[in-house]
């Protein structure tokens, strides 16, 4: 008999225009890592949230240990040992370590929350995760990677016994990639049972016990891990074979538009040279750290630098503000989607033509019927999943929120484009047609900068990779010389 921990059975669930999980049933087995996959909008987090009580199922049933339960809010699923490690991150930044972690279960004494012990609790709960930080310290000083490990010591200092982990290595480095996945073994060793859900199949393919796919709402396959290899399970995901992503060799014939001499700010990054041609994808890779994000946005205007001149088709420029580099013709594509990158209440058109308005005004009106038409022909090109044009942003899942924000800057015109990990949270089938896209309008013409902490990404879409590492530019290479991830590792840390 199997010995199932969790049994959600028979669940659906609607949002307006669209059945987000029709009949879906997932069995967990007490002490296995548990893989859930699917591309964008496939259901994958609306399951989760199904089960941590913060949506409602119009149909099934939750069984916990053979119990069936009534999850009615997160507390009671708290209550209930189940814990979650959301996608988007939910701490609040300006507040200790410590008082995230025990966020609505505080340590109280006597006399209100017990501080003390609090900290002394917090700090044993972060060194079970191997994070060794002062429980004092405000959070937003904290890598992605440590506010990560903050939100599973949260869910730990609940006692939680099923843990769900959604997309939890989508910000992190090759290396804390790594710390993580063994945590998760180690977990799993102490008898925890996980949930996983990535869109990095090899992560999958190496830690899970068995992997669940879904497709449009739908359960499509569970599989033994041992039984099925990465091809598998990007044919059941797409539901049709998919060709493997091959490098396309092209060449670049054009004329130099963007020259950067001897950047520098600090230690953040040092006497940094580079020239790009029209039409060139140009790739900067390094591990996180190595100054890429500090980099592409003081050359455009986004911070100051210290020293360093930049060109623009031969002509020296002095970009003091974003505005100037967009008047310039220039995109920026950032890294923190949420912070910087989408107006959660207004539509996916909306949110697609932000930056166009003023080329869709005519005769003093927004023409939204041209905005319209773009929008779709994003929607069709890289397969958003959204109900019309007019749905607010904030309810696509994450990955079609990113294909509408990376969408925004293909369409804008911008004769050069600077994206920050453009393609983090989007599924494989999607990243293939995003980087035809890219391809394309590169053909066209238009310069793209990408930064990357996906060596896969760099080598398979770039043209030429510049690798940084601490500041300092270490090599521009061929990307057709480069054959594997570690080639790139190896050049940064020589
Ligand atoms: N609050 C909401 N309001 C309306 N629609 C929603 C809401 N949350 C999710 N949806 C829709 O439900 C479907 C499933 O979304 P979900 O977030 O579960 O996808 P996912 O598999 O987690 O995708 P991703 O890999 O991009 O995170 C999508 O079509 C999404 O637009
Ligand atoms: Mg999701």
């Amino acid at each position: 008999m199997d010995n199932y921990i969790l049994q959600m059975k028979d669940i659906s669930k609607s949002f307006p225009g669209v059945k987000a999980l029709q009949h879906v049933t997932i069995e967990v087995r007490q002490g296995e890592i548990h893989g859930l996959i699917g591309e964008n909008g496939a259901g994958k987090s609306t399951l989760m949230k199904v089960l941590m009580g913060i949506y409602h199922a119009e149909e099934g049933d939750i069984l916990l240990e053979g119990r069936k339960l009534k999850i009615s809010g997160p507390k009671e699923a708290i209550d209930q040992g189940i814990g979650m490690v959301p996608q988007e991150l939910n701490l609040n930044p300006f507040v200790s370590a410590a008082e995230n972690i025990y966020l609505g279960n505080e340590i109280k004494g006597p006399r209100g929350i017990d501080w003390k012990r609090t900290n002394e609790e917090a700090k044993k709960v972060m060194a079970s995760v191997g994070l060794e930080i002062n429980p004092n310290v405000i959070v937003n000083r904290l890598s992605a990677a440590q506010q990560q490990l903050i939100q599973l010591s949260r869910v730990l200092a609940t006692g939680a016994k099923l843990l769900i982990f959604d997309e939890p290595t989508a910000s992190l480095t090759t290396k804390e990639t790594e710390t993580l996945l063994n945590l998760m073994r180690k977990l799993r060793d102490e008898g925890k049972t996980i949930i996983f859900i990535t869109h990095h199949l090899d992560e999958l393919l190496s830690t899970t016990d068995r992997i669940t796919v879904l497709r449009d709402g739908q359960v499509v396959s569970v599989d033994e891990t041992s039984t099925i290899d990465e091809s598998d399970l990007i044919e059941e995901m797409a539901g049709k074979k998919m060709a493997k992503q091959t490098r396309v060799e092209r060449t670049v014939n054009g004329e130099e538009i963007l020259k950067v001499e001897h950047f520098s700010r600090g230690r953040e990054f040092r006497d940094i040279n580079f020239s790009v041609k029209k039409g060139e994808i140009f790739g900067i890779g390094g591990l996180v750290g190595a100054g890429r994000t500090e980099l592409i946005s003081a050359i455009f205007g986004i911070t100051r630098k210290e020293s360093g001149t930049l060109y623009l088709e031969g002509k020296q420029v002095d970009i003091k503000s974003p505005n100037e580099a967009v008047a310039l013709g220039m995109g920026f594509l950032p890294e923190e989607r949420r912070a910087h990158g989408i107006f959660p209440i207004l539509s996916v058109k909306e949110n697609l033509v932000v930056p166009m308005f003023h080329k869709l005004f005519k005769a003093g009106k927004i023409d939204y019927g041209e905005a319209k038409k773009i929008t779709e022909n994003y929607i069709e090109r890289i397969s958003i999943k959204t109900p019309s044009v007019e749905t607010q942003i904030k309810s696509l899942s994450g990955g079609n929120q990113q294909k509408v924000i990376l969408s925004r800057w293909l369409a804008e015109g911008a004769r050069v484009i600077f994206m920050d990990e453009p393609t983090r949270g989007i599924d494989v089938n999607a990243k293939a047609e995003i980087y035809d896209l890219i391809r394309e309008i590169t053909n066209d013409g238009v310069t793209v900068i990408v930064v990357s902490s996906e060596h896969e990404e760099l080598m398979l879409l770039c043209d030429r990779i510049m690798i940084m590492h601490e500041g300092e530019q270490k090599a521009i290479v061929d990307a057709k010389e480069i054959k594997t991830s570690q080639d790139i590792l190896e050049i940064a840390l020589r």
